[in-house]
């Protein structure tokens, strides 16, 4: 392969990729991606892993809570995101009660490969570990996801609270992480906890964590695309916004509402032409059949 090819084709990320990251503490970037076109534009940036979340359901399908999110629907995103892949690490979540014992989340985190996923997230910590223990034994990566878990803890129309604030909580938590690690884990997510104890399970832990909600001190950030987008309706403390999408949309929408309504759209230089021979036959057989209607 030529330099030049090299350069514009570089390799696809593997887990060996994202662990040498922490090793040399530089930070893991991540962002959900729920649809193809999204996901070519986060994989050309250089995003490091691409997850499928299961938070497609209150951004994406309307649903009011994660937990109505299926594997069906999981697999049609994933679909579409796997497309629009080439080099980043494509991570997906197995969503509500697709993983209640070891073997269904076997069965399920085959599936997810099977259509294109390097690796599945579950949430849960030390009531976790024979599922995870099972996933990994048999060459499954997998992706922890402690403290703030929308699974168990979301409530629609309720706020997402910050977990481990207590001492007692914190050491909880972060027993959970090793537990985690321990039973084979590959990364992990950790949301909405204080920073210390972000800063902590970072230090005690080999597997990178990916923060949200979680301070500056894990090996790596994950960000609800929406919400740096600024698509979200609502503004949430540790989200930063990188543009307003969603003010922009609905102007955008509005204006073309607008235009059709008044005639302004389309304009004729927008028109596609017709030779003047054709366009006279066509008014030609309109005008003969119009006779033929007015003799019947
Ligand atoms: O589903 C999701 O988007 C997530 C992130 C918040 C980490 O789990």
């Amino acid at each position: 392969m030529s330099d030049h090819e090299h350069h514009s084709h570089p390799s696809k990320k593997d887990l060996a990729f994202i662990h040498a990251k922490k090793q040399a503490r530089q930070k893991i970037t991540m962002l959900t991606g729920y649809d193809y076109p999204t996901a070519c534009l986060e994989d050309q940036a250089g995003i490091d892993i691409i997850l499928v979340g299961d938070s497609v359901g209150t951004n994406v399908l309307g649903y009011t809570s994660e937990r109505e999110v299926t594997m069906e629907d999981m697999v049609h995103h994933l679909k579409a995101v796997r497309r629009g892949v080439t080099q980043a690490y494509l991570l997906v979540d197995l969503p509500y009660q697709s993983y209640e014992t070891p073997q269904q989340a076997f069965v399920n985190a085959r599936t997810l490969l099977d259509h294109g996923a390097d690796a599945v997230k579950l949430e849960g910590g030390i009531e976790q570990v024979e599922t995870i223990r099972r996933l990994t034994s048999q060459g499954i990566s997998v992706c922890g996801h402690i403290g703030f878990t929308p699974q168990t803890l979301h409530h629609p129309g309720r706020k997402a609270r910050v977990q481990g604030r207590s001492s007692s909580q914190a050491i909880a938590i972060l027993e959970s992480a090793i537990a985690v690690e321990q039973a084979g884990a590959q990364l992990l997510v950790l949301e909405l906890i204080p920073e210390p104890l972000g800063k902590a399970i970072t230090e005690c832990l080999r597997i990178p964590t990916i923060g949200i909600g979680a301070g500056r001190f894990c090996d790596g950030q994950v960000l609800i695309i929406h919400d740096l987008l600024g698509l979200t309706p609502f503004h949430l403390r540790f989200v930063k916004r990188y543009q307003q999408y969603r003010e922009l949309t609905l102007q955008a929408i509005v204006e073309y509402k607008h235009d059709v309504e008044d005639g302004n759209f389309p304009s004729g230089d927008t028109a596609f032409e017709m030779d003047d021979d054709e366009r006279l036959k066509v008014e030609q057989w309109m005008q003969q059949s119009q006779q033929r209607a007015s003799q019947l």
